[in-house]
């Protein structure tokens, strides 16, 4: 698909003539470093219903009348997770706040704006890497490696009969019971209030914005889908990457960040 020149040119000269940008992702951005979004063709809503396996009750109901499902659908979830690198969308997001302030705002919970070195994310829907406890003070931290050996132990679940014991033995590093009570990743699902202080903060954040970026989000999930409202009444202008078409009143990119992003920090700020 060719890059719109002149649509390219208009946004560069925005983010050039910025004092605050934020960059507000969702699963697209990711979607090139191999971890599928949730609601396109591939999506993980499409093969497992969010009804079961988007918040926690339904979770737990799957995981005590079938394991094994609950232990496909995390494998799902943690395996490309556990074996990511940020792509080349991250690493513009990461060089365009050598020349601007940035903020990124992030649906994800995969951590590869961080590891792409963004150094200010704000994780609305909180991260996968964080265990922490009832009142969401931080246990411990996993690595992409804990996470990859939770996968081969959820493989394992999988097969054979005792599939509960197994799962829950595999998970036990994730989420379980111990002395002080029950201990789980620091995620949003649905019907949750979002991750503080990152939700407020980037409401902040985006009330200041003279550019709003939104990149692979189909902005659909409240609250964070408010961000864009917000910063229109900041006055901010609103630029959306992405393959589908956001609808008016926005600039729209169309196509995939891996291959907008790089042109556009480049286009703004030269190379490297
Ligand atoms: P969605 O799956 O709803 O939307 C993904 C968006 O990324 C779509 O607009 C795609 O067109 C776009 N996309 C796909 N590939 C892309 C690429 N290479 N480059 C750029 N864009 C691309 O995912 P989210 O909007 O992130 O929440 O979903 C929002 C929330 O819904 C998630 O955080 C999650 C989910 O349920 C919770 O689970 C709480």
């Amino acid at each position: 698909m060719p890059l719109q020149p002149a649509l390219l040119e208009q946004a560069a000269a925005r983010l050039r003539a910025a004092q605050r940008v934020v960059v507000f992702t969702g699963a697209g951005v990711s979607a090139e470093s191999g971890i599928p979004t949730f609601r396109d063709a591939d999506g993980f809503w499409q093969r497992f219903p969010p009804e079961r396996f988007a918040y926690w009750e339904g979770l737990i109901r799957t995981a005590l009348r079938r394991p094994g499902e609950l232990a496909e659908f995390l494998h799902a979830v943690l395996e490309p997770i556990a074996t990511a690198t940020p792509n080349a969308a991250h690493r513009a997001i990461a060089r365009l706040a050598v020349h601007v302030p940035v903020k990124v705002i992030t649906q994800n919970v995969d951590r590869l704006h961080q590891d792409a070195g963004s150094r200010e994310v704000r994780e609305v829907h909180g991260s996968f890497f964080e265990i922490v406890d009832r009142k969401r003070r931080i246990l411990r931290e996993l690595s992409r490696a804990d996470l990859a050996t939770i996968c081969e132990r959820l493989e394992r679940a999988r097969q054979g009969s005792l599939r509960l014991p197994r799962l829950l033995a595999a998970i036990r590093p994730l989420c379980g019971l111990a002395l002080r009570g029950i201990y789980k990743p620091r995620l949003v699902l649905f019907g949750m209030q979002l991750a503080e202080p990152d939700w407020t903060q980037a409401q902040a954040d985006t009330a200041q914005a003279d550019v709003v970026l939104i990149v692979g989000t189909s902005g659909l999930i409240f609250p964070a889908a408010n961000l864009p409202n917000i910063a229109r009444r900041g006055g901010a202008s609103i630029i959306h990457i992405d393959p589908l078409d956001p609808g008016p009143p926005d600039l729209w990119l169309e196509g995939r960040a891996g291959a907008i992003l790089p042109k556009l920090v480049e286009l703004a700020f030269g190379k490297e």
